[in-house]
């Protein structure tokens, strides 16, 4: 197995959004924090032998991440055709050998039903911008129609409401990490050249 650091270096070479969308949140997951969430997934024996899918997958970080982890196969879904497009190309620069499906495709409603055990992988929208408040409510309740395992990342101080969403619905949470990461400036509404935004990591069981 790759090291955490090692990871990160592999997935150094994803590029980000060619023409970011703020309504739908698109910015890239560091390669570090992508590196943090798929190694913990990989030490949980959450990837080999399973279905990954990546929800809201943008440049295909986390499931390029998972490729080169061992998934047996992957699967990146998005609403926008055009970061799947810089998707299919990161994964030609990662040079993966697994098994990687694009789907264009909205991951609250996300057509698919694999027969193997599927793992959620996701950075989904926070619901920071107005009108889209609890997007990630909705791409939690896909995890737990799909996934019998997911891992997601949500902004600091969900920790409460992950737990209780997924108490309410037959799901546990196994750990949670707290990690932050600089946004380089891309929408016109930032003000600074980086922003720091905290967030936390959480891994769910849902059986
Ligand atoms: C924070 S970005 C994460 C991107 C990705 N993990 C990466 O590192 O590039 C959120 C992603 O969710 C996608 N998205 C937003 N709403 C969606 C929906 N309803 N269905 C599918 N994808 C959606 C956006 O297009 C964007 O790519």
């Amino acid at each position: 197995m790759s090291t955490k650091r090692q990871l990160a270096q592999q997935l150094g070479v994803v590029v980000g959004f060619d023409n970011p969308q703020a309504d739908l949140e698109q910015y890239r997951t560091p390669p570090a924090v992508a590196s943090h969430l798929i190694h913990l997934a990989d030490l949980n024996d959450d990837l080999d032998g399973r279905t990954v899918i990546d929800l809201g997958c943008g440049t295909g970080m986390l499931a390029l991440g998972a490729a080169l982890r061992g998934a047996t196969r992957v699967v990146g879904v998005d609403l926008d055709p055009d970061p799947l497009e810089t998707a299919r190309e990161n994964r030609r620069r990662v040079g993966t050998n697994t098994a990687v499906s694009w789907l264009r495709a909205d991951a609250t409603q996300v057509p698919l039903c694999p027969d193997d055990p599927v793992t959620v992988v996701m950075n989904p929208p926070f619901g920071a911008q107005a009108g889209n408040e609890h997007a990630d409510r909705t791409f939690l309740r896909t995890a737990l129609d799909i996934a019998d395992v997911s891992y997601s990342i949500h902004n600091a101080g969900s920790v409460d409401f992950v737990e209780a969403f997924a108490g309410d619905n037959g799901g546990t949470v196994t750990a949670a990490y707290r990690s932050s990461f600089d946004l380089p400036r891309q929408f016109e509404f930032h003000d600074a050249d980086s922003q720091e935004i905290d967030v936390e990591l959480f891994r769910i069981e849902w059986i």
